[in-house]
């Protein structure tokens, strides 16, 4: 991993530093995710578990990351004490999918580190999971028109930032629906970065 990945991938810089320079706010992201009491929430890209800052209702929440730093911030967390709450630094299999059975899955701001056969491979083993009801991705993307987003774009660790025809790409390949698109922006009053999102669906 280069030093530049490192700083920027440091628990504290992403979750300190991060949102003052880029303004944060991943509410409509979460809100896409529609959980309810019932549902098993895997968030693949767990990080350092911000996800737990957003979702309040969930039967089981399962954070997996393959950044075991990341894993271990997350473990940290106030919220991760709680038994329906589990965190785990691997990669998501088919066979975690089976033993998870989610509901839900999160992708926030995972598939911009994927390459193509990866993210591909990801989203096929989700479509094949027959519990899995939505999944949402949020993503750093080019976009016309938007020279300082696409700045910020350039400058983000993750190696497969795309454009919009980019990640829909991704989708048809894993023969998923696109339910809803959008560009949000990273903060709804001081965001200067757009994020792509969508709701998929089997
Ligand atoms: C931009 S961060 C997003 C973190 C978190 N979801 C959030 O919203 O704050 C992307 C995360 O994806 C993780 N990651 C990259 N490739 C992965 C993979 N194949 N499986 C699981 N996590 C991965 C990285 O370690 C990193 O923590």
């Amino acid at each position: 991993m280069s030093l530049y990945d490192r700083i920027l991938g440091h628990p504290f810089v992403y979750h300190h530093v991060r949102p003052l320079v880029v303004g944060i706010d991943y509410t409509p992201q979460y809100e896409a995710l529609d959980a309810g009491f019932d549902d098993r929430i895997l968030d693949i890209g767990c990080g350092g578990g911000d996800a737990l800052r957003y979702l309040d209702r969930f039967d089981t929440y399962h954070g997996f990351d393959t950044d075991e730093v990341a894993i271990s911030f997350a473990r940290q967390r106030p919220e991760a004490a709680r038994p329906n709450v589990h965190f785990a630094t691997a990669l998501v299999s088919s066979a975690v999918l089976q033993g998870i059975r989610p509901t839900r899955v999160m992708m926030n701001g995972l598939l911009h580190h994927l390459d193509d056969e990866e993210a591909v491979g990801l989203l096929k083993m989700c479509a094949a999971t027959d519990t899995v009801q939505r999944i949402v991705t949020n993503d750093t993307v080019y976009l016309p028109g938007e020279p300082l987003n696409n700045i910020m774009a350039r400058l983000d660790r993750g190696r497969f930032v795309r454009d919009v025809q980019g990640y829909r790409d991704l989708v048809a390949r894993a023969r998923l629906t696109i339910a809803s698109e959008e560009a949000v922006r990273s903060h709804p009053t001081r965001g200067i970065a757009r994020y792509w999102v969508m709701v998929l669906e089997r």
